[in-house]
């Protein structure tokens, strides 16, 4: 369990990379508020490697840090970016399904509690970022509509997460 919650913290900082990427690609695209929400979505997968970090130690384990992964720069729009991003999470969403059954297999009772934050949020994001694809698809190839899209992506501000409320 200790090595699959070590590999999760890199997960996540590769998570954050990605966005990091993401924002850089969307900064250079003129598209601002795009920019904005992707480096939101960075400091939050930040969030949660520092998480599962402390979990770890909390437990009496060892951090073992490990090398990310360089991300992609290139999206054709930021519907095919969008696109990915929904990819990438789904993917997550199946890495932290995998952690919790094996949490329950080895009856980890208290590893099962941790992770049953993350289950939840896998629901929220993949459906905030189905919001936007959704948006996207009904803008096509509209300029303006991309441009008020932009602007209320722009007024999206970083919470930190609280990992819901301890005992
Ligand atoms: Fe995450
Ligand atoms: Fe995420």
């Amino acid at each position: 369990m200790e090595k699959a919650l070590n590999d999760q913290v890199v997960a996540e900082f590769d998570s954050a990379y990605l966005y990091l990427s993401m924002a850089a690609w969307a900064e250079v695209n003129g598209l601002k508020g795009a920019a904005n929400w992707l480096r939101i979505q960075f400091q939050e997968e930040q969030a949660h490697g520092l998480h599962f970090y402390d979990y770890i130690k909390d437990r009496g384990g060892k951090v073992k840090l490990m090398g990310i992964t360089a991300p992609e720069h290139e999206w054709k729009d930021l519907l095919s970016l969008f696109e990915a991003v929904k990819e990438h999470e789904r993917k997550v969403t199946e890495r932290i399904n995998k952690l919790y059954s094996q949490s329950l297999d080895i009856k980890d009772h208290a590893t099962s509690a941790f992770l049953h934050w993350f289950v939840t949020e896998q629901v929220e994001e993949e459906k905030n970022v189905q919001d936007v694809i959704d948006q996207l698809k009904m803008i096509g190839r509209d300029g303006s509509g991309l441009y008020m899209l932009d602007k209320e992506l722009a007024t999206r501000v970083f919470v930190a997460p609280t990992f819901g409320v301890q005992p």
